[in-house]
């Protein structure tokens, strides 16, 4: 079902009747009794009523924030990026530490907006909100939230806003629903995307892997396949809808389909894509290295839609680490794949996630990290210095690494991870690359912006008509974190 088949849904409902219990309906009905409330609202004030939705995190929370924005737009909210509207909400990431002091660093300001307009209304939903400590600290000291929920019950989001606003008895506290796990897998509610021509798609939630350092099972829940029908007619829907590019997301791809009634590998799902007419562009991330197959390799060389580029986490390019971060691979397995890799797809792109000083790392077993960076020729790293997160294995361990020591090594791997970003960049120069373009760039109005097939951003003199198009574009100038062009005929 596209958006305006789910509109018109909608508008079927009869309110009269108690809600359904079955979903997506019951929250059709929910939808549409705030809908009602929402015109009641704009005569009250004379004016629309706005809303900001800030998204934390990684693209799973952005996708997810996707769904919140399709839904207060169904609802009739104008979405601003202003925090000072009528309706607020912080979708929140919790995989670091920085990631919880910038949340709560936004909470304090935001207190201070809804201390001069009470009548604000303030969300708090995402990761964070999955760990009890956050919640009960929330409660304590931000007791003026009004509603927070979690990564599993995102659909419900219209039943939770009706009961804070047509629900006297629940108006007055705060709302509080956050599910430890489901298998629940709610299908066909509104969505609206940033951009119009490309988009991320959910083929699975949740993850089994457990690493050591990472909260990510404990806040998302086991590992979910949605049905692969499912996710071929929602890439048809955007496809007819302008789509050209779509993100296939998981926290680990390739194990996708294996708990489906019918099992299907990632592979299998991946040729079924590429059969959709009218994609031209099929992405997917993360890929574990432990579930990386030959298949899949092989597919993606054949591929005329799969991009040649992959987001392939190293962590550490010690194995005595990698054990202990419970990863499954080892040095010598992960080059291995990247030599496959570059052996089926000569002209591939590969990027990387590295943690560094992780629980009492040696200097040996950093130097082993740099010296793996540099063999495997990484187009891009994103580097972080290790943070213990409750509830995980690796927090119970014992430290011996100082933080200075911690940031000198993120510093020395940085300065390595930028040599190698430029020495990537500079294989495209005087090539003619095909880019997918997102709009003008924001520093400069008079240059548009977009992305290559090997994802690499791209500035360029083009032109405002083509932006959602593929346009060729001649490399003119290589920089460390982007390129420069001219469109070419
Ligand atoms: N599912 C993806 C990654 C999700 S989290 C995968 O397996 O690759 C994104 C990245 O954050 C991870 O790859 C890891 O490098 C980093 N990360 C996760 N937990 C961390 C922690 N406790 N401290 C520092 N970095 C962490
Ligand atoms: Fe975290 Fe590992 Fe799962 Fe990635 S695969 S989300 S790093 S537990
Ligand atoms: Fe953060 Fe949750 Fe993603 S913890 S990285 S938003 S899965």
């Amino acid at each position: 079902m596209n958006y305006d088949t789910i509109k018109e849904e909608i508008k079927d409902i009869d309110i009269t009747l108690p809600p359904p219990q079955e979903e997506p309906e019951r929250q059709y009905y929910f939808i549409k009794k705030l809908q009602h409330w929402m015109e009641l609202k704009k005569e009250e004030k004379g004016r629309e009523l706005t809303c900001c939705v800030n998204t934390f995190g990684c693209q799973m929370n952005a996708r997810d924030s996707e769904k919140i924005i399709g839904i207060l737009m169904t609802i009739g909210y104008k979405v601003v990026e202003d925090e000072d509207a009528d309706l607020v909400i912080f979708n929140t990431c919790t995989v670091r530490e920085n990631a919880n002091l910038k949340v709560y660093g936004r909470l304090g300001q935001l207190k201070k907006i809804k201390n001069k307009n009470p009548e604000m209304i303030t969300m708090l939903c995402g990761c964070m909100m999955q760990e009890e400590s956050v919640v009960e600290k929330i409660k304590k000291s931000y007791r003026n939230v009004d509603i927070i929920f979690g990564t599993h019950n995102i659909f419900k989001f219209a039943e939770l806003l009706s009961m804070k606003v047509l629900d006297r008895a629940e108006s007055k506290k705060m709302i509080i629903d956050v599910w430890k796990d489901t298998t629940e897998i709610v299908e066909e509610l509104p969505v609206e995307r940033k951009y119009h021509f490309k988009s991320g798609v959910n083929i699975m939630f949740g993850c089994n892997n457990f690493c050591s350092y990472c909260i990510v099972p404990y806040v998302r829940g086991r590992e979910r396949s949605r049905e692969p029908e499912d996710i071929i007619a929602e890439i048809e829907c955007l496809v007819k809808d302008g789509v050209v590019e779509v993100m296939l997301l998981g926290q680990n791809v390739n194990s996708y389909g294996k708990n489906l009634e019918n099992p299907i590998s990632f592979t299998e799902l991946l040729r079924r894509v590429e059969k959709i007419e009218g994609l031209k562009r099929i992405r997917f991330m993360t890929s574990h290295p432990k579930d990386l197959s030959d298949e899949l390799i092989e597919v993606m060389a054949k591929s005329k839609k799969i991009c040649k580029q992959m987001h392939l986490p190293l962590q550490s390019g010690s194995s005595r680490l990698l054990k202990i971060m419970n990863r499954h691979y080892d040095k010598e397995q992960y080059l291995t794949l990247v030599d496959k890799l570059r052996a089926a797809i000569p002209d591939i792109g590969i990027s990387t996630d590295i943690i560094v000083g992780f629980p009492n790392e040696t200097e040996e077993q950093f130097q082993d990290t740099l010296s793996l960076y540099e063999e495997c020729e990484y187009d891009l790293a994103y580097t972080f210095i290790y943070s213990p997160r409750e509830g995980t294995p690796a927090a119970k361990m014992q430290d011996n690494v100082p933080f200075e020591q911690k940031q000198d090594r993120l510093e020395r791997l940085n300065e390595v991870v930028k040599e190698k970003a430029l020495k990537q960049n500079q294989r495209f120069l005087n090539q003619i690359v095909d880019v997918l373009v997102d709009g003008p760039s924001k520093r400069d109005e008079t240059m548009m912006t977009g992305y290559t097939a090997h994802q690499k951003l791209i500035n360029f003199k083009g032109r405002k008509e083509d932006i959602g198009k593929i346009v060729p574009v001649k490399v003119t100038e290589v920089k460390t974190w982007a390129l420069k062009g001219e469109q070419v005929d």
